[in-house]
């Protein structure tokens, strides 16, 4: 099934509002879920929007809530999210941080009492549009071993930056810490799909491929303890500098519709045109690309990319052609469409 994206948009920001939320609250979480889709990013795309809408629903995240700053020194802003939704509330911080940049060349913010807000690269693309160097993170609910150790103890907790280039679509790191993301690994399951068996162990600690087992064990950080480390120092700005809970105490997304989630997120903007002349940068990030693509491609390989590549074609293709969505996703949406009595015009 293909689905044009504005019309998936405008679906989701229906269902959305009549779950609770004003038109601008949901059309943020509509566009960030349906931006992870046509990036590709399926585990992060309208295959939520059940979980979005029943949490607002059940008000565990409050519509209405508009984020406020805490305090604000120099380069730095602390800010409370209120429970808003996630990708309203990161964006407004991450305007705040372009803000700050254009100002005094860089600046960061932190925010505590936040919801999930879908992929990273949300925010950091949202930045590198306006020629900034973006970054983004934040901690998830527990789903990932520390390295070494038999039970979760950290979220995915991803990292986003993302960095203009001129010709070329911009360089966009967007991962999660564990090997992927945990979505993933419920959409395997909702999609009756095996997984590979590095993803993650079972409850006994043995390698699987079963989503449900692997759901039911803990996820694997990436790299051993590069990502554990890399989740753990996440999850300290999340929680030690921006005051929201760890991932120890972050409330479950999938399942907990009782409990605010309290997830915290840093995010910051560099202003290039700051430290070097725009159009050299470009120019340069241009070329660095051109070297990237020049590799020979390992036996097996088609070519060498660079990150972020991989999704912007993905998203050049769905917006033409539509996004691709599975016969189980379909459902979902029916069903919802049911609920919520907001017709499917597609
Ligand atoms: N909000 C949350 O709590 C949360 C938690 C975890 C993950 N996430 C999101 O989940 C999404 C998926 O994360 P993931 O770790 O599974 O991502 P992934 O494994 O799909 O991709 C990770 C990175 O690798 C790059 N990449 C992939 N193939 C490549 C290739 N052939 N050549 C060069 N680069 C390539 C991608 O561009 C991307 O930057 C991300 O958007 C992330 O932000 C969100």
């Amino acid at each position: 099934m293909k689905v044009q994206a504005e019309k998936l948009t405008e679906f989701c920001t229906e269902v959305l509002m009549a779950a609770g939320l004003s038109r601008d609250e949901a059309w943020y979480q509509a566009d960030c879920m349906v931006e992870g889709d046509l990036r590709g990013i399926g585990s992060h795309g309208v295959s939520r929007l059940y979980y979005y809408a029943s949490r607002v629903k059940a008000k565990v995240i409050s519509a209405g809530a508009e984020p406020v700053i805490l305090s604000e020194s120099g380069a730095v802003m602390t800010i409370d999210g209120k429970n808003g939704i996630g990708p309203k509330v990161g964006r407004w911080t991450m305007d705040r941080c372009i803000e700050g940049a254009k100002k005094q060349g860089a600046f960061f913010a932190s925010v505590k009492h936040g919801n999930h807000f879908g992929i990273a690269a949300y925010y950091t693309e949202y930045a590198a549009r306006q020629d900034m160097i973006g970054i983004s993170i934040c901690n998830s609910d527990k789903s990932v071993a520390p390295y070494g150790g038999a039970v979760p103890m950290l979220g995915t907790n991803p990292i986003s930056v993302a960095i203009p280039a001129g010709k070329h679509p911009p360089f966009i790191l967007d991962m999660a810490t564990s090997v992927v993301a945990r979505g993933k690994i419920v959409l395997a399951d909702k999609e009756g799909r095996d997984i590979p068996s590095d993803w993650a162990v079972d409850k006994d600690g043995n390698p699987t491929s079963n989503p449900k087992q692997a759901l039911g064990g803990t996820l694997l950080p990436l790299g051993g303890p590069k990502g554990y480390g890399i989740g753990l120092l996440i999850d300290i700005f999340c929680s030690c500098l921006a005051g929201a809970f760890n991932s120890r105490q972050v409330g479950r997304f999938w399942d907990d519709f009782e409990n605010p989630q309290n997830v915290g997120f840093f995010m910051g903007a560099f202003d290039i045109s700051k430290f070097v002349d725009i159009e050299t940068f470009k120019q340069k990030m241009d070329s660095t690309i051109d070297e990237f693509h020049a590799c020979p491609a390992a036996p097996g390989y088609g070519e060498v990319m660079v990150a972020g590549e991989p999704e912007y074609r993905k998203k050049q293709k769905q917006l033409k052609d539509g996004i691709e969505l599975s016969n189980a996703i379909f459902e979902d949406l029916q069903k919802l469409s049911i609920e919520y009595n907001i017709p499917m015009q597609f």
